[in-house]
């Protein structure tokens, strides 16, 4: 085993390809070679989505259902519900008291989805959100920590995050003894997929494909795909690379095998892009398949995930409670 790792994702929705792509792809490879803690952020998606705290819970076991149908396995993994480790909210605390203000109100990824979600419209105006979403990347440097994790796999928009992690680690360190690592980022080496639209995927864009989503629902997806703009008949002749076709893009990842072909019958006008499509709608359900099998024998077997979940918890709280018993030792609190 290489180290330790941990990550996790907030339960906003089921997951989709971008998801896939950007995180789980790559927790999947690493499963192999570092002891790994997978966690469902259920506290981080109440910084935005207090409104529906249920709607929250609901999707934590769908989400759980996508880490386990992505290929994660329970017995190498340790996967668990934020909120079952109460450690967590603890560590967070005291991590509070030693994070100065201008460290958070910096942060591009806060303003950015500050800006995004609509709740303030300059991103200098980042003081006036919630001191819970202002927070954010303190509780996730509790949720690295907590696990003395050393190594982080995210994607490019968590790089600062990781960023305050490590500058909690040190200047805690620096008060009350070393004790923690300075985790390290494991950026994911594909480029993001785009959504349907060759937008960022996200679920309020409405251009994703979910993991769950089946043939029927791919194929009349993949048919709403933007194409190369110049591609008006079929007599234009494309150029995709160049023009960054989005279904193209699709093709580079799902049909390796064809994509060259494919390339060069656009760029002669002897491929339409409705026949295109329609080859990428069935690599893709393709490629979907296995997952969504795993999915179904994960639903099949009564209690599964939930005892998934429970057995998560109880390795990941014995090891949060052991680094606890240490801060508080560090810190003479005890
Ligand atoms: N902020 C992460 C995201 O939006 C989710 C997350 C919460 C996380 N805690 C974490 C990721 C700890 C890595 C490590 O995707
Ligand atoms: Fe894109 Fe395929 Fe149309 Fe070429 S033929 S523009 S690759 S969809």
């Amino acid at each position: 085993m290489k180290g330790r790792i941990l990550s996790g994702m907030r339960p906003t929705g089921r997951l989709h390809l971008g998801n896939y792509e950007g995180a789980l792809r790559n927790w999947v490879a690493l499963q192999e070679d570092y002891e790994m803690f997978c966690m469902i952020a259920d506290w981080h998606a109440l910084t935005t989505e207090y409104e529906h705290p249920q709607e929250v819970r609901k999707i934590t076991k769908e989400v759980a259902l996508d880490y386990v149908a992505a290929g994660l396995d329970p017995e190498r993994v340790t996967i668990f519900v934020q909120s079952d480790v109460k450690q967590h909210a603890e560590l967070h605390l005291l991590f509070s008291m030693i994070t100065p203000t201008p460290w958070l109100v910096r942060n591009p990824t806060i303003k950015e989805q500050a800006r995004a979600m609509g709740l303030i419209e300059d991103e200098e105006e980042v003081t006036k959100i919630n001191y819970g979403l202002l927070g954010y990347p303190v509780l996730q440097a509790a949720d690295i920590l907590i696990y003395r994790a050393d190594a982080v796999p995210v994607g490019e928009d968590q790089v600062p995050h990781i960023e305050l992690t490590r500058e909690i680690a040190r200047r805690f360190n620096h008060l009350y003894g070393k004790f923690f690592p300075e985790p390290e980022p494991i950026l994911t080496k594909v480029p993001r997929l785009p959504g349907l639209d060759g937008r960022k995927m996200s679920k309020s864009l409405g251009n994703v494909v979910y993991l769950s989503d089946p043939p029927d629902s791919v194929k009349g997806k993949v048919r709403t795909m933007f194409t190369d703009p110049m591609r008006i008949k079929k007599e234009d002749p494309g150029d995709p690379e160049v023009r960054g076709c989005p279904v193209f893009l699709y093709h580079k990842l799902y049909n390796p095998n064809e994509v060259l072909e494919i390339e060069e019958d656009c760029k002669a006008a002897r491929l339409g892009c409705v026949e295109c499509k329609g080859r990428l709608a069935e690599k893709l359900s393709e490629f979907l398949g296995p997952i969504q099998e795993r999915r179904r024998e994960a639903e099949a077997r009564e209690g599964y995930i939930e005892e998934v979940l429970e057995e998560g918890a109880r390795r990941a709280r014995s090891e949060a409670e052991a680094t606890m018993e240490k801060v508080r030792e560090l810190m003479g609190l005890k």
